[in-house]
């Protein structure tokens, strides 16, 4: 165990694009945690308020889809894989189809009280890095290390758009900007559990970091407060 023995919650938060997911997977590789993406989930419901038809804006509609709704995260060797009534959902949750409504439905307070009531079970047993928008705020207020990651909007757009380019996904600059401006909007505007860096986090600005120095930031904060909990 290269880390100690008592195991810590993570908590990494951001807007869409400036790398959450990367990091957050390489810094529990790393650290031997689990790495859990909450956005994914958030994803899946969107997927089935899609193929369902489902008209997300009622609520009684939308609380009778979140009654068939059973979402399950595995975790595999190549990272976490998640299953929508038992479906492996993985890769159509991040097609652009649920770019364009994921966020309106992640304003809804009944979709945010079952997702987070099941984050938070993940993380009874910490050695968890969880991340999201509001993990640090909401989901684990008491996480024993916050980072918040921001970017310049330039180069989150230049991500995205060739992480969209690699998956063939052929869109221009423009539109790729617009949803993320888009998201930012309603993510950090919604009256439920909005976006906010909370008090306690760490800022990294990950504009001009590579993956690599960005890990090396958050494994040395990581390091400092994990030798703090063994003293
Ligand atoms: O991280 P991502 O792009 O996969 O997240 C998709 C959407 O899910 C994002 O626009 C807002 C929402 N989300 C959220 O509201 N709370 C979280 N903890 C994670 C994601």
């Amino acid at each position: 165990m290269p880390t100690g023995h008592r195991k810590i919650i993570i908590a990494i938060d951001g807007y869409s694009a400036c790398g959450k997911s990367t990091l957050a997977r390489s810094l529990a590789k790393r650290l031997r945690y689990l790495h859990v993406d909450s956005g994914a989930m958030y994803r899946a419901v969107s997927l089935y308020v899609l193929e369902h038809k489902v008209n997300h804006r009622d609520v009684d509609e939308m609380q009778q889809a979140l009654n068939h709704i059973n979402i399950h995260l595995s975790f595999e060797k190549d990272g976490q894989v998640t299953w929508l009534n038992n479906e492996n959902v993985e890769s159509a949750i991040r097609e652009p189809r649920i770019n364009e409504i994921v966020s309106d439905v992640s304003t809804l307070s009944n979709v945010r009280k079952a997702m987070v009531a099941q984050q938070r079970r993940m993380g009874k047993e910490k050695g968890i890095v969880m991340d999201g928008r509001d993990i640090g705020t909401v989901v684990f207020p008491e996480a024993d290390l916050k980072l918040f990651l921001v970017s310049a909007l330039e180069v989150r757009v230049e991500r995205r758009w060739l992480e969209l380019q690699n998956k063939g996904i052929d869109v221009s600059k423009e539109k790729v900007k617009e949803n993320l401006l888009l998201r930012d909007q309603i993510d950090s505007t919604r009256s439920d559990s909005p976006l906010r860096k909370a008090e306690d986090a760490t800022e990294i600005d990950t504009s001009y970091l590579t993956p690599d120095e960005q890990l090396q930031i958050a494994y040395d904060l990581a390091r400092s407060v994990i030798a703090r909990e063994v003293e």
